[in-house]
């Protein structure tokens, strides 16, 4: 295939071969057996390719948001304790400055803000409070999520900054990843997360290990080109609906709702973020398979499904159409579906095979 396809796939190969050099390069040792795990997050993955595909991935969605708040650091170690891969902040900015893990952008639906704060510029959004003011709310639980026995005011429960979210992710005693989301998407989003991904030294090499998405088609192209003159190399996805058009063609609804064509993608994205929810043009395997053969990564969302057995039937369906990656709101039940659907093939050193019990 030509065209931006054959150059996807071209940089995807170069990551593979990323990843094999580290590994030699750093011999052996816990090190070593990091490395090796990296191609899991998807570095050695060959798009269309008839090889066999890498494991799927589970990334956590906001966390294990099903069970603890969502964006919390108390979600994120609970995500990682199931075994995620990857954990998902969605990013918003302080009016200071500070990236903080939070979906909305306002705090009203997910914290007490309008309790300890009047509005402010007659709302409550994040953009408008510093981060020492974010940091006093407290993030309740929303849905299916409890505090999970914690206290209301416990420090895992308060709006983390992205930073304290890497801290997590390093700390974790196995190889954990980051796919941090640019919701507001403009320059100053870009220049923040590309100085917090040097800050923490991620995204040095290929490997998966950071995925960086967005639904605006130009932060992500900025972000690539950020990125570079960094010297960085995360895993830039696009996130959007997938369909097709009037003559049948894949294409991507992204946002504003403008329909762009896979085959006139941008070689730099490497993934698509696509709904799973949708009924009018629902994903099937061909869609899949086409946008793979393309050299693109399909990581599906979101998987909210609480019931064990009807989450179960839910994962083998898509995991049987092929999709490379779940966001999930429940790890452990994603975790399970894939272990299934592998026959239990896992790099995972901790895993949780049912959901925790929980608190009040
Ligand atoms: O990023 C994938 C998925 O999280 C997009 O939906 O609204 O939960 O950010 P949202
Ligand atoms: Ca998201």
């Amino acid at each position: 295939m030509a065209g931006p396809a054959a150059g996807r796939r071209q940089l995807l190969r170069q990551a593979a071969l990323g990843s094999a050099t580290l590994v030699l390069r750093r011999g052996p040792g816990p090190a070593a057996v990091a490395a090796l795990a990296l191609p899991a997050l998807g570095g050695c993955a060959l798009g269309g390719d008839s090889a066999a595909r890498p494991r799927p991935l589970v990334i956590a969605h906001r966390g294990a948001s099903g069970y603890r708040p969502e964006h919390t650091l108390a979600g994120y170690a609970l995500a990682i304790e199931m075994g995620a891969d990857l954990i998902e902040p969605d990013l918003q900015r302080s009016r200071d400055g500070v990236l903080v893990a939070m979906h909305d952008d306002t705090l009203q639906r997910t914290t007490d803000a309008t309790e300890r704060y009047p509005a402010r510029n007659g709302a409550w959004r994040v953009a408008d409070f510093d981060f020492a003011e974010l940091r006093r709310l407290r993030v309740r639980p929303t849905g299916s999520a409890t505090t999970g026995g914690l206290a209301a005011d416990d420090p895992a429960l308060r709006i983390p900054s992205f930073d304290e979210v890497a801290e997590l992710a390093r700390a974790a005693p196995r190889p954990v990843g980051l796919y941090p989301e640019l919701k507001p998407a403009d320059e100053a989003m870009v220049g923040l997360l590309v100085a917090a991904l040097r800050r923490h030294g991620l995204a040095r090499q290929a490997d998966g290990q950071v995925h960086v998405q967005s639904f605006h088609d130009g932060a992500l192209r900025a972000f690539v080109v950020a990125q570079r003159a960094a010297g960085l190399a995360a895993t830039p996805v696009l996130l959007g609906t997938p369909g097709r058009s009037a003559d049948g063609r894949l294409q991507l609804r992204v946002a504003g709702g403008r329909w762009l064509a896979l085959d006139a993608l941008d070689p730099a994205v490497q993934g698509l973020g696509v709904a799973i929810a949708q009924r009018t043009l629902p994903l099937d395997a061909a869609w899949v398979s086409g946008a793979q053969a393309r050299g693109l990564r399909l990581h599906g969302w979101t998987f909210a499904q609480a019931d064990p057995t009807l989450a179960a039937a839910e994962y083998a369906r898509f995991l049987a159409m092929g999709l490379d990656g779940l966001f999930s709101n429940y790890p452990d039940l994603a975790v399970a579906a894939v272990a299934r659907r592998t026959g239990g093939r896992s790099d995972r050193a901790a895993r949780v095979t049912r959901g925790p019990a929980d608190g009040p």
